[in-house]
């Protein structure tokens, strides 16, 4: 059978023994394949200015409403501390589309972070030049991580206003593996007019793009835009619609790592945020990967991507990810956690 129409027979499976079958294979795939060891990596959400307008995000421009910062350099670094002192591998610096950031403050941040912790650095901040991808490369940034939302052309444009001259998310992550970054992305899960033949389609991609990392979470409406109020409005009913529910972000978390067996896979906060301890879930169907915020709740709360509970301070975050992983009978990963490979790359 043709892999994209099995995939999408698995979409849109809803016997429970099935999917409980399906969720125990990923889980085991991912003890053969990648090991007990869930690596952890220190989320600095260091901004959230953006110049972009995501019809689906909160950080958009158009939000006047929310108050809009950047952590200094100083700031940075504390969270950097603070991720190497509960022994995370990675941090992972993530900022809205802000274009008074130049490449060259973020390279010297990146290369504060290097000289003085043994830390893997990835950074997040969307849509930019070659050059400064380049540049922060040459700092000793070690990842690059941007989603690629849904390979669906027509939903990407409806969603994503354009802002042309920049490349495109896909060549990104191309021209990022070429200079040595490993790279990751993801999707979104039940976005409005997202069917399941495009799911399936962003599947297949993430497993021709050979991705070091994949990470997939729910729609969550935010109230604050415009695809969020229509969604809360006239939620949508075609039967090819994909759901934003929790077991379908189980469900690709778990296709993704049988198409992706040595890949990277969060439990994304947005998964734990749509439903609590289902992060656990995420561990148990494939996921090998668990990503704690490190910033301040008071910088935090202003990172309101969408709607959720008030955020905890880092060492609260920490003590629960310790809990769930006992939990889940796995073990905090050692080192910098980077991409397996049976072989090296050609
Ligand atoms: N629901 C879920 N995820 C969202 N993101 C942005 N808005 C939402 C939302 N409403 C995710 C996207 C984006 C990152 C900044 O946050 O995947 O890449
Ligand atoms: Fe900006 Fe990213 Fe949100 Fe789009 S998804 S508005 S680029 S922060």
């Amino acid at each position: 059978m043709d892999p994209r129409a099995l995939i999408d027979d698995w979409l849109r499976e809803d016997d429970p023994e099935k999917l409980q079958e399906l969720r125990e294979r990923a889980d085991r795939v991912r003890a053969e394949r990648v090991g007990d060891e869930v690596h952890l990596r220190g989320l600095i959400d260091f901004g959230n200015l953006c110049r972009r307008n995501c019809l689906y995000c909160g950080l958009r421009a158009g939000n006047r409403e929310l108050p809009r910062f950047r952590m200094s350099p100083e700031e940075i670094l504390d969270c950097a501390r603070a991720a190497a002192d509960f022994g995370y591998g990675t941090v992972v610096l993530q900022a809205g589309e802000d274009e008074t950031m130049s490449a060259a403050w973020l390279a010297e941040v990146i290369r504060g972070i290097k000289d003085r912790f043994a830390l893997a650095v990835t950074i997040s901040v969307g849509e930019r030049p070659f050059e400064d991808y380049r540049k922060w490369r040459e700092a000793g940034a070690d990842r690059l991580l941007l989603k690629f939302e849904t390979s669906d052309p027509e939903l990407y444009a409806r969603i994503h206003p354009a802002k042309p001259g920049l490349p495109t998310r896909i060549e990104l992550l191309k021209a990022g593996r070429e200079m040595g970054y490993e790279i990751g992305s993801g999707v979104m899960i039940g976005l409005p007019g997202q069917t399941y033949q495009s799911l399936a389609d962003d599947l297949m991609l993430f497993h021709e793009l050979d991705l070091d990392m994949i990470g997939s979470g729910p729609f969550i409406p935010n109230p604050d835009t415009p695809l969020g109020k229509e969604a809360l409005a006239n939620p949508p009913t075609d039967p090819d619609q994909v759901p934003a529910s929790s077991e379908m972000t189980l469900k690709v978390i778990a296709l993704t790592r049988l198409l992706c067996p040595q890949a990277n896979l969060p439990a994304t906060t947005a998964l734990s945020t749509l439903e609590q301890g289902s992060y656990l879930q995420g561990l148990r169907a494939g996921a090998n990967v668990i990503m704690p915020q490190v910033s301040p709740p008071r910088f935090r709360e202003l990172y309101r991507i969408y709607p959720g509970a008030p955020p905890l301070a880092p060492e609260e975050v920490f003590r629960s990810v310790m809990r769930d992983l006992q939990a889940a009978g796995r073990r905090p990963g050692r080192g910098p956690g980077g991409r397996l490979r049976e072989k090296p790359p050609a």
